[in-house]
């Protein structure tokens, strides 16, 4: 099939290469020229693991190309993907001004029939907003053409986004029209090559599907952030109650581990756009506002955590004079991805209270600098680097690489030694053991809270 994939960042990107993967002739298409001139070069504007190599081979193929020419691409496509960005307005709601810019596009240039999928996550109603848009450009050129609009959410996740994408838990159709949803049905075919798990239903509940996925996970984060600290302040060991928990079938072990708080460019945003979605309805989501209030609580922690440790001396900036080492920036590994980040508050936090911080991320210092500029130091190589003289190494992300480390070494470089661990990587009594003062979630510390 021909497809072009309008919005060619962490979704579009990997969509467009994953459908070219599979046979299909895709025209990545974005606003973006530097970032077109590069994917045209080889260059991958974002890290996502496997990504690279998948679109070096399709490209080569003939099976992927990218430009900025919408028009084009929208006429020579049987299917355009709108996998534009939907960022949080200023009351919270999505800002749908690049979905519905993209929309009236493809109503300017299409010449035959067209299926506009939303790819981007979008509140219900907004497919009927994209077919009043493409309508009234039809209208104003005077032109009669039939088009259909889809509801097909994403739901990858960064970091496993080609897996997720080639093998996914379920892919979610929403459609009005049955020979458009047959022809969506083709196009993942090739996924669903073991099991069918794709679901066709109609567009508003679709729209409703990705927003309700995204606001369990963001409850269940926030439920175990809370009985962490609960855990923590009755002396118990929150990855018992984890184990405990989630072993009975109908909880299951996923989205159980206690951290920093939830970030991304999903999470927050759509739990805002939900919240707003219902107050536009007259309808008060109570619960899913507390979930918000946590997490903004949650972020504060571990800065509170190193405050408590090093002592509140009254003073205006009571850490200076201290350096805090910070392993991880990216809101989670195995991305480079650093929209709304806990570490932008927690170092925000940090320098606040006059510390210095030096940090560690093997791939997302680039896009850390854009939020923290020079002033913390960074490091992407290596990660013991940033310990020298360090008073205390905090985590924030977990990384691969910081699950099994050279603590010898880290206490070797340390000032002292102590970890304030975001993410429970280690265990208390082998800390101990070790002779260091280990600040954990939901766990009992093992060195003194206050100096
Ligand atoms: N990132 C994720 O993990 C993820 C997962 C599922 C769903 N989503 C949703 O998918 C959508 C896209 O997210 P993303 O993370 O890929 O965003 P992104 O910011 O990485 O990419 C969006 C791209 O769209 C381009 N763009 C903006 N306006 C355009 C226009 N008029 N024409 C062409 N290109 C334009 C931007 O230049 C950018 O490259 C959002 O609605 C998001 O909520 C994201």
């Amino acid at each position: 099939m021909r497809i072009c994939v309008i919005g060619t960042g962490y979704v579009g990107l990997v969509a467009g290469t994953c459908f070219a993967e599979s046979g299909n002739n895709v025209i990545c298409v974005d606003v973006d020229e530097a970032k077109i001139e590069g994917l045209r070069n080889g260059v991958i504007p974002i890290y996502e693991p496997g990504l690279k190599e998948l679109v070096h081979r399709n490209s080569a193929e003939g099976r992927l190309s990218f430009t900025t020419d919408l028009a084009a691409a929208v006429k020579e496509s049987l299917i355009s993907f709108i996998a534009v960005g939907t960022p949080p307005g200023e009351d919270g709601s999505a800002d749908l001004k690049h979905v519905l810019g993209v929309a009236r596009e493809i109503g300017r240039h299409m010449e035959g029939f067209k299926i506009i999928v939303d790819k981007s996550t979008v509140p219900v109603g907004t497919a009927d907003k994209v077919r009043q848009a493409v309508q009234g450009e039809l209208d104003r050129r005077g032109v009669s053409l039939e088009f259909d609009v889809v509801s097909n959410p994403e739901f990858l996740k960064e970091g496993a986004a080609i897996d997720d994408f080639m093998k996914p838990d379920r892919v979610v159709i929403g459609a009005d029209n049955v020979r458009t949803a047959e022809i969506m049905k083709e196009l993942y075919s090739p996924f669903m090559r073991k099991t069918n798990r794709l679901i066709v239903m109609d567009i508003r509940s679709a729209e409703m599907t990705k927003y309700a996925a995204n606001a369990m996970l963001a409850t269940r984060i926030s439920f175990m952030n809370q009985i962490a600290n609960l855990c923590e302040l009755m002396n118990a060991d929150v990855s018992a109650v984890r184990e405990g928990i989630g072993s009975d079938s109908r909880i299951g072990y996923d989205f159980l581990f206690p951290g920093v708080g939830y970030g991304g460019s999903c999470f927050p945003k759509d739990v805002k756009a939900l919240i707003k979605t219902a107050e536009e309805c007259g309808y008060d989501f109570l619960l899913l506002k507390s979930v918000e209030q946590v997490n903004e609580r949650q972020k504060r922690l571990l800065p509170e955590k190193i405050l408590g440790y090093f002592g509140n001396n009254g003073a205006s900036r009571p850490l200076a004079g201290k350096t805090i080492a910070v392993w991880g920036l990216s809101f989670k590994p195995r991305t480079d991805d650093m929209r709304e980040a806990p570490s932008i508050v927690i170092i925000e936090r940090l320098l606040e209270l006059g510390a210095t911080v030096r940090a560690h991320d093997p791939e997302a210092v680039r896009e850390a600098r854009k939020f923290f500029g020079d002033r913390i130091t960074y490091s992407s190589s290596n990660q013991y680097d940033i310990l020298a003289e360090a008073d205390a190494l905090a985590i924030i992300t977990e990384w691969n690489e910081y699950r099994n480390p050279d603590f010898e070494r880290i206490r070797a470089l340390l000032r002292q030694p102590v970890i304030f661990d975001g993410r429970n990587l280690y265990k208390p009594a082998r800390m101990q053991e070790i002779g260091f003062e280990y600040f954990s979630l939901g766990r009992t510390p093992t060195g003194s809270v206050e100096k």
